[in-house]
């Protein structure tokens, strides 16, 4: 009996050994939807960049770096690459064949505006002789591949949640999501609020918070911004059709101003910064917002994905424009991405989930 039940025992362990190879043979030739995309590290690929910025002549100034004198070129050449398999390399023809006669809008503040312009450049540079149009009505950049008749498309909205002029002044209205009425019959939404929440001073472009019928001065920002997210979720529950519309939320895009964070503590930007901190972890963790939006995530009922973005971004202390950007000399940029760069691999990896 002890032994027949020892062989019983040998042969589980054995299945269960076989069964875990198999697994993880799988895992390493794996297609990426078998795998987590936001855990890796990246690695030089001369094949990369995906275009010369060149060949995209709409990229804005703030992104242009290497127009802007920026001398080192070896960020361009990283490839994110996730552990345990391989990103299907950006494809843009396949992209607009299996997007035509679709829409796709990114909303949000400049981080929006910087994955648009990457994913515009990604587009044209593959098919250069292809037609487009740009155009702009009120806050929304309509960029028009008219071959395919894919619109890629921008709203300029920094917390997504309404800023209203009354006769007090300019408030901003947690609980109220007007700006929705731009998002109806889009195909394709990425959202994205974050880097405004801290604004003070003359830069802040509200006078009042309105939560829950009570105005007041200011509160706590991360529940400010907290809200907020809640009153997003609640408009994607009530108005979006999963059948119709895939819904991704763009995630937390990091800056570098702090150089203790990855271990270089006499750095205070990111300028000089010409390599990723190697590896897969961030030295100086997640930024406190990263949690908060994926709790509000958690709630939500209809499919939304995060593109977790915020790690393999922090990695990229040398992709930042600093001097190299809007202002030249006079700025010092470490929140924006320069281009070709970190941007176009959040739209690779938004590539691979579709
Ligand atoms: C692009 O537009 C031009 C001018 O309108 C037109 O002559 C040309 O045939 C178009 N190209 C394609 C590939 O549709
Ligand atoms: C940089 O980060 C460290 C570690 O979190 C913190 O102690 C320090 O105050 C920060 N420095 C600045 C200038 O914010």
């Amino acid at each position: 009996m002890g032994t027949k039940r020892h062989r019983i025992t040998i042969l589980f362990l054995l299945t269960v050994t076989a069964v875990m190879i198999t697994v993880k043979a799988r895992g390493e030739y794996s297609s990426p939807e078998q795998c987590d995309l936001f855990t890796g590290t990246w690695v030089v690929d001369e094949s990369y960049p995906l275009y010369k910025p060149a060949t995209c002549p709409f990229i804005e100034r703030e992104f242009r770096c290497e127009a802007n004198g920026r001398p080192d070129l070896i960020y361009t050449h990283y490839r994110w690459k996730p552990l345990s398999c391989n990103l299907l390399r950006f494809n843009g023809e396949d992209f607009l064949e299996r997007m035509r006669g679709k829409s796709i809008m990114f909303v949000g503040d400049s981080l929006s505006r910087n994955q648009w312009q990457s994913m515009t450049c990604l587009l044209h540079s593959a098919l250069p002789n292809s037609n487009y149009t740009v155009a702009r009505v009120g806050d929304v950049s309509i960029f028009t591949f008219t071959e395919y008749e894919v619109k890629v498309m921008l709203d300029r909205n920094v917390y997504l949640v309404d800023v209203v002029r009354e006769d007090i002044g300019r408030v901003l209205k947690l609980d109220s999501i007007e700006g929705s009425k731009l998002w109806n019959g889009v195909d394709m939404l990425i959202f994205n609020t974050w880097h405004w929440w801290y604004r003070r001073g003359p830069t802040q472009p509200w006078d009042y918070i309105e939560v829950g019928g009570e105005v007041m001065k200011d509160m706590d920002r991360m529940k400010a911004f907290e809200r907020a997210l809640i009153t997003w979720a609640a408009w994607v529950d009530a108005n979006i059709d999963p059948t119709k519309v895939r819904v991704f939320f763009q995630g937390i895009s990091p800056s570098h101003y702090n150089g203790t964070l990855w271990n270089e503590p006499t750095a205070k930007s990111c300028i000089r910064e010409k390599t990723p901190v190697p590896g897969s972890t961030y030295p100086g963790g997640l930024p406190p917002a990263v949690g908060v939006l994926k709790s509000v995530l958690s709630t939500i009922k209809k499919p939304v994905t995060l593109l977790d973005i915020t790690t393999l971004s922090l990695l990229r202390k040398d992709g930042h424009p600093s001097i190299y950007g809007l202002f030249g000399l006079k700025g010092m940029d470490c929140s924006h991405w320069c281009l070709s760069g970190v941007p176009d691999f959040w739209n690779e990896i938004l590539y691979n989930l579709i």
